[in-house]
């Protein structure tokens, strides 16, 4: 194991601003996306009944690097929504979404409900281009794509990753 002084925990109260700082600095979420980001922080920091966020947030040298939300998609008896991936541009390509992605993969296999699926919805689009090659190399394959979802030209692909089996089984 490296230790590159990177450490991974829960999601805090106090993250929010420097999970909107992130949000905003990674260049691709429009302002009402980014809205939603944050509404899943204060959802998770103020549950509902059916709230069930998980967060798993990267830390270097006391400051937030970068963090994951996935949780239980509802009315799936162990499917799973990687619904935010995302690193501070100054620290992509060191392997912070690699280490958030494990964590994220392996806790929803780990669920007492077993994860059988981990989908993470994303844009055909330039911006996502780092997203797209990040999910194919770490074992995600296009389970579904919906052409013109987001606006005309803007197409959904959604990745999907078994989690109850090795690749190729
Ligand atoms: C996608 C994203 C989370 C990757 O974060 P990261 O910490 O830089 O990723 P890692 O360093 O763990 O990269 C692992 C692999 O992903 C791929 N990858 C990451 N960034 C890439 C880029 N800019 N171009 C091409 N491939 C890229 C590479 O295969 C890389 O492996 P390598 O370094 O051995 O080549 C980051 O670019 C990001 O925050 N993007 C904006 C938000 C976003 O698109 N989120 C996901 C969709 S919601």
């Amino acid at each position: 194991l490296i230790d590159d002084g990177l450490t991974l925990r829960g999601l805090r109260a106090g993250d929010r601003p420097a999970i909107a700082s992130i949000l905003a600095a990674v260049g691709v979420f429009r302002p009402e996306e980014i809205a939603i980001g944050l509404e899943l922080v204060d959802e998770t920091v103020n549950p509902g009944p059916s709230t069930d966020y998980r967060w798993v947030v990267a830390e270097r040298l006391g400051a937030l690097v970068g963090f994951a939300c996935f949780g239980p998609v509802p009315l799936t008896d162990a499917t799973y929504d990687l619904y935010w991936l995302a690193v501070a541009p100054a620290e992509q390509g060191r392997g912070v979404a690699s280490r958030l992605e494990a964590a994220a993969a392996e806790a929803a296999a780990a669920a007492a409900s077993g994860g059988r699926w981990l989908l993470a919805e994303t844009s055909s689009m330039d911006g996502y281009a780092a997203a797209r090659t990040f999910y194919e190399k770490f074992g995600y394959v296009q389970v579904g794509r919906i052409e013109d979802f987001y606006r005309v030209g803007d197409h959904k692909i959604t990745y999907g990753k078994r989690l109850d089996r090795r690749r190729g089984e």
